[in-house]
């Protein structure tokens, strides 16, 4: 929409990392079980391509380690042109999440879930 573009017309990128972070942490939550997930590292983003107004953003998450406390999520952002169904790549970054409880200090992962996404 209009709102989320900068000056020349593209995606902003502050917005572009907001639903990334929101749609990695919810991502992270359900893989883990929890909603207790926090954003703990925010890896280089390199923005690849302008997003132009009217394009669907798709967010595509992948497990890529899995600590103790710490998940790993390889996040790629595509854009999708409804008309042509054209999807191409034009955000690429690997977040880390951290489990926590009620104080905000680090809890294991239930060791489930660490086994099922150990690589
Ligand atoms: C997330 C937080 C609870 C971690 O607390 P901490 O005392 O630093 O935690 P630890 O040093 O015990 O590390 C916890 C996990 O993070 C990992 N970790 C710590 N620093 C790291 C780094 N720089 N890169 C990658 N992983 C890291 C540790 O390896 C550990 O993972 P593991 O248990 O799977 O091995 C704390 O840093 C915090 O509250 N940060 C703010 C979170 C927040 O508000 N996020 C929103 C941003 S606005």
């Amino acid at each position: 929409m209009t709102k989320d573009l900068g000056i020349h017309g593209n995606l902003f990128g502050g917005i572009m990392l907001a639903w990334i972070d929101e749609a990695a942490a919810s991502y992270a939550s359900q893989i883990c079980h929890t909603p207790n997930m926090v954003t703990l590292k925010v890896e280089e983003v390199v923005f690849k391509k302008p997003v132009k107004l009217g394009y669907q953003i798709r967010i595509y998450g992948e497990v890529i380690k899995m600590g103790k406390t710490s998940i790993t999520l390889n996040v790629e952002t595509r854009k999708y042109n409804v008309y042509s169904q054209e999807e191409s790549v034009v955000c690429t970054t690997n977040i880390v999440f951290v489990r926590i409880d009620e104080s905000g200090e680090p809890i294991p992962i239930p060791s489930p879930v660490i086994e099922r996404y150990r690589k």
